[in-house]
């Protein structure tokens, strides 16, 4: 949801400015835009509607059209942004940077500022004119009023704009009378700081830098920093010094680049049994289930009556695995709540509630305002995250991070196979804080969970079949996905991957539920993708499911059966059979998804769209 750049150093700033972008377009690509001061101290912009291509046509233009040698945007000093719309529509005019009159300060942003208009009308009966419609350009027009007014410096009015706005902002800024330093601030938003030698970075996240520096430091809530080429110095809102919590980035570079796909959502996929192994091997030390911080007491787990899980989109899907397990191991009560909903419907929540939020980013506005809510209510939070010290982990009282490394393409992948690992652990933690289970029956689970990465590998080697399918279907008006028990979130999370890439009608239903009205749906030859249970884990589920798929068959849908090696009598019944390892049930999504993620990318290639970057679509939803 927007991706922000800043830079001061040696280097050139259009340079780094443009590298971070492009690491950062997977949370926004509606327009970008650069602003850099110039050797002749002037601030320059060039924004585009579109994605980073269109920026980089302009620039070159801008470039051809100069008579300055190093070309118009040539400085050391520099911000960037890659837009997800919000305010005002997706055009040059809405494009970040946004300047004052005077085109002193260029200010980019993340976020909402929700008491926009009440700042605007302000501004407009100042006589300021504004000259788009979104609600960041209002941030540099107050900053330079604050300039004006005699705040000592870009900081302090930076400051003291930020103790007016309302809502979730990440800003960084450019002030023109001051090429030596950038400025940054948050709220609700993310921003990290990368520490190089005699350079400093800013970005949403660590992507933006990772070609420079793998030294980080994470940005409190309502907090402000200043980057120069020397250092950085941070302060809250009340102008309060404060210290950054620093630390060390665990990835490569090689993690954020396609690295010979066509697309990262395929190289994604690859990386899946890396994903689960990573995040196995995070947890389980010493023949015990360990947690990644733990702000409470081991009582608070052992004294748990009630959990629910929220979450959004393919997380919320593998909130609904974690009810299959947790219950199933621990015997407490779960519900799964869309996080957009929860806190809205006053759910009963007291001391002895754990929430599991479930968030790859950590920063998604749903999920992160389902955690404060809970925390009110004095239940204990429990963040799964792919992504350190993000603002839900912070908030959280506990937090088990998913090891799935950058994810850039926008459709989850691997931090969804991350995300099921995780609540499958959490289970089997649960069971071992309540003694539910016996050491060595946890063990037991534990090795069946290891067993998974080789059986994704192999899953992934016969997937071949999927993409000659897949471009069979490709034109189908529709597809429906059936499954049951742990089946039924995987057929949401195939029905949502197909909406997502394809822009194909796509639907998960409950295969029992079908013949409650769904059925009316299915016409001769349509696609219907049926996560067939384990004849011999599941038997009378098995059983069910095989009625449903002669029901749907009679009526002439196009069976699609994902089963088990060996389920003969799932053979007898599919049109096309996709056979995947023998797993135990709790952790066959694991195996189901792959097929479906796969389906989905091929499809949306065959009707020629970009598998990365979906229309109306931003990787972290960081408003309501
Ligand atoms: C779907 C997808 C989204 C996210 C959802 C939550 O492919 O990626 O549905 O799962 O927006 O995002 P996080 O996990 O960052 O909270």
């Amino acid at each position: 949801m927007c991706g922000i750049v800043g830079y001061v150093g040696p280097r050139s700033a259009l340079e780094v400015v443009m590298q971070g972008l492009r690491r950062l377009e997977y949370r926004g690509y509606d327009s970008a835009g650069v602003a850099v001061i110039s050797e002749s101290g002037e601030l320059r912009t060039a924004k585009k509607a579109g994605r980073i291509e269109n920026l980089d046509a302009e620039l070159a233009l801008a470039a051809g059209q100069s008579d300055d040698a190093d070309g118009p945007m040539a400085g050391h000093t520099g911000v960037g942004h890659t837009r997800w719309a919000t305010h005002g529509a997706p055009n040059d005019q809405n494009a970040h940077p946004h300047s004052d009159a005077t085109h002193r300060i260029a200010v980019v942003h993340n976020g909402i500022i929700e008491n926009f208009s009440e700042l605007r009308s302000g501004l407009e009966f100042a006589g300021v004119e504004l000259v788009s419609e979104t609600d960041s350009e209002t941030v540099a027009h107050l900053v330079a009023a604050e300039l004006d007014a005699g705040a000592p410096g870009l900081a302090e009015a930076v400051r003291r704009v930020c103790c007016r706005l309302q809502g979730a902002f990440t800003l960084v800024l450019l002030d023109r009378d001051h090429p030596e330093t950038v400025v940054g601030a948050r709220r609700n938003s993310p921003l990290v700081l990368g520490l190089g030698e005699g350079e400093n970075f800013l970005g949403s996240d660590v992507a933006a830098f990772i070609s420079y520096t793998k030294e980080a430091v994470e940005l409190g809530q309502d907090q402000l920093v200043e980057i120069s080429r020397e250092g950085y110095r941070i302060i809250d809102f009340d102008g309060v010094g404060v210290e950054g919590k620093p630390f060390t980035i665990d990835w490569d570079l090689a993690a954020a680049e396609k690295g010979g796909y066509d697309y990262f959502m395929l190289k994604e996929i690859q990386e899946q049994p890396t994903a689960v192994a990573d995040t196995l091997r995070a947890h389980y030390l010493d023949g015990r289930i360990a947690l990644d911080e733990q702000r409470l007491d081991s009582s608070v787990l052992r004294e748990v009556d009630k959990v629910f899980v929220v979450a959004c989109g393919s997380a919320y899907h593998a909130g609904l695995i974690a009810k299959h397990a947790i219950e199933h191991w621990t015997r407490i009560p779960v519900e799964v709540e869309m996080a957009s909903e929860f806190r809205y419907r006053d759910p009963v929540l007291d001391q002895q509630t754990l929430v599991v939020a479930i968030s790859q980013s950590g920063e998604t506005a749903d999920t992160l305002e389902a955690v404060r809510h809970a925390k009110e209510q004095r239940a204990t939070v429990l963040a799964i995250c792919n992504t350190n010290g993000a603002q839900i982990p912070r908030e959280a009282d506990a937090v088990l991070y998913t090891h799935a490394g950058p994810e850039i393409g926008v459709a989850a992948t691997k931090t969804f196979s991350a995300q099921v690992t995780a609540v499958l652990i959490l289970g089997l933690a649960l069971a071992e804080a309540r003694g539910t289970k016996y050491g060595d029956e946890i063990a037991a689970e534990y090795e069946a969970l290891q067993a998974m990465p080789a059986l994704i590998t192999e899953t992934l080697t016969v997937i071949e079949p999927v993409r000659v399918l897949a471009r069979e279907i490709a034109d189908s008006k529709a597809v429906l996905f059936l499954g049951r028990h742990v089946g039924y979130p995987v057929a949401l999370e195939g029905a949502l991957k197909l909406k997502e890439l394809a822009y194909m009608h796509a639907e998960g239903f409950p295969a029992g539920e079908l013949k409650h009205g769904p059925i009316a749906l299915i016409e001769p030859g349509l696609p219907v993708v049926v996560v067939m249970p384990s004849p011999v884990g599941r038997p009378l589920l098995h059983q069910k499911m095989l009625s449903n798929i002669a029901e749907i068959s009679a009526r002439g849908a196009r069976t699609i059966v994902l089963a088990e090696q060996g389920d003969l009598m799932a053979a007898k019944h599919a049109a096309h059979l996709i056979e995947l390892p023998v797993a135990p049930t709790l952790l066959s999504p694991l195996l189901t998804t792959i097929p479906l993620q796969v389906l989905a990318a091929e499809i949306a290639q065959s009707r020629g769209f970009d598998v990365d970057k979906p229309r109306n679509l931003a990787k972290s939803v960081t408003v309501e």
